[in-house]
């Protein structure tokens, strides 16, 4: 199984100690658990930034950088974690516990989660900079504040409080959003198991099936595959492709109907983003392949604006101007191209974006602006391309034949030198493809 390495995290801990300076301290906790319902809570999944830095998936756990006063001191790295407890490991699972933060998570010094308030403080005094992920998580923001103000409380004693407060997340967001050729072979793997996972759905669906059934076939794959769901799997038949965050799954799948997908895994922390949509019994109406067809050259035509240099809008510019033509040609819109897209009235029937950045996150981190302009792609940046068109059921400004149908195509991209990369490229998505994929099953 393909993981990261502790050398990897190291790097990356290196790095971030590098950009913070000397003399200075940044302090990262992970998620809490969360609740489902009464004392049953959700599975466990380690903040991402939190994971990035350390490799350590459990819960209540802290990790402490500091660089001190001279570049040749280096960094050191703290973990605080759950201790080992024989009873709650029977009860609840493994724990590294103290040795084996800093036997297999490589920690300098590893103490119990239970005395972070008092081990901080020390930590804390004297330091020029403190860098912390403001905003995550109220009580702990609030446990932050009070170290602060304990730590001026000693400055009769000739200690203070950090003078700095920075926000971590822009550094850990900046380095999180280029991927690493390792980062992006766990990317691949994702991709790879999520169009396995597509390619099953299209080869099982059938007339009268119910939503959530196709869903499970989604779900076996990524499951058998040591994965689970990045988001909350869309599996919408007919007119439900046209809500964009559908996640009921609960209705019929009914034949003469399209199904939009919008589902993918992800693996060792990182995920996968990918939509297809198909017809229910195999075969496209003249209409659904008519208004795909321009859903599918939209998407070709932004995936290769996927270029290093290309401001991130490109994609999305050059995707709707070729919707907005479709729709013109169509006979669904009326009108000049130039003005439909100026006034956005095209928004009827595309309302969102066209991609995202991708990678621990599915709506991954990393500004979208810099200096009040959208960004160039530069390398390693991955985004995924998710044009799409909804035609409303009650839409009574367009003919019958096209209301109710949703499509959107969506597949993970990296900018390369040599140009855009398809993780997602397994799973077909002409409708020559598809229908010939859905015949021989
Ligand atoms: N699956 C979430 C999205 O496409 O943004
Ligand atoms: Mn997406
Ligand atoms: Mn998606």
């Amino acid at each position: 199984m393909k993981k990261l390495t502790q050398a990897d995290f190291e790097e990356r801990r290196a790095i971030l100690a590098g950009e913070m300076g000397l003399n200075s301290i940044a302090v990262i906790a992970t998620s809490p658990v969360a609740m489902r319902n009464r004392d049953a809570d959700y599975k466990y999944r380690a903040d991402s930034s939190f994971f990035y830095l350390t490799g350590f998936a459990e819960p209540e756990a802290v990790a402490v950088i500091e660089t001190f006063a001279t570049r040749e001191e280096g960094y050191s790295f703290s973990l605080f974690c759950r201790e080992r407890d024989r009873d709650m490991e029977i009860w609840n699972g493994y724990r590294a516990g103290i040795d084996g933060a800093i036997e297999d998570f490589d920690a300098d010094e590893a103490y119990a989660i239970d005395l972070l308030d008092e081990e901080i403080l020390p930590k804390l005094q004297n330091k020029e900079k403190l860098f912390y992920r403001i905003g995550h998580d109220a009580a702990f923001d609030a446990r932050v504040a009070t170290w602060i103000k304990e730590a001026n409380g000693e400055t009769r004693r000739g200690t203070s409080a950090p003078a700095q407060l920075i926000q971590l997340d822009r550094i850990i967001d900046e380095m999180r959003l280029i991927k690493t050729p390792e980062e992006l072979e766990l990317m691949q793997i994702a991709s790879d198991i999520s169009a396995e996972a597509h390619t099953k759905a299209m080869q099982s669906v059938k007339p009268d099936m119910m939503e959530y059934a196709l869903e499970a076939e989604l779900n076996y794959i990524f499951g058998k595959n040591g994965c689970v769901p990045s988001y909350n799997s869309i599996v919408g038949g007919g007119e439900n492709g046209c809500i964009l965050h559908y996640v009921e799954n609960d209705k019929l799948l009914k034949d003469g109907d399209l199904v939009l997908i919008d589902a993918a895994c992800e693996y060792q922390f990182y995920a996968s983003d990918i939509t297809r949509t198909f017809p229910v019994n195999g075969k496209f109406s003249p209409e659904q392949k008519a208004l795909y067809n321009v859903v599918l050259d939209a998407q070709i035509a932004a995936i290769d604006a996927v270029r290093i240099g290309n401001s991130y809008k490109e994609p999305h510019n050059v995707a709707v101007r070729i919707l907005v033509q479709g729709l013109l040609d169509l006979g669904i819109m009326q009108g000049d191209l130039d003005e439909i897209i100026t006034s956005e009235r095209f928004r009827q029937f595309y309302m969102h974006g066209t991609g995202h950045w991708l990678g621990m996150d599915v709506h991954d981190v990393g500004s979208y602006k810099v200096d009040g302009e959208w960004r160039p792609y530069e390398e390693g940046m991955v985004v995924t391309v998710e044009p799409g068109l909804y035609i409303a059921p009650d839409d009574e400004t367009v003919d019958a034949k096209w209301r109710g149908i949703g499509i959107r195509i969506e597949d993970d991209v990296v900018a390369t030198k040599k140009g855009p990369l398809v993780l997602t490229k397994n799973v077909v998505k002409t409708v020559e493809d598809i229908e010939a994929l859905m015949a021989n099953s």
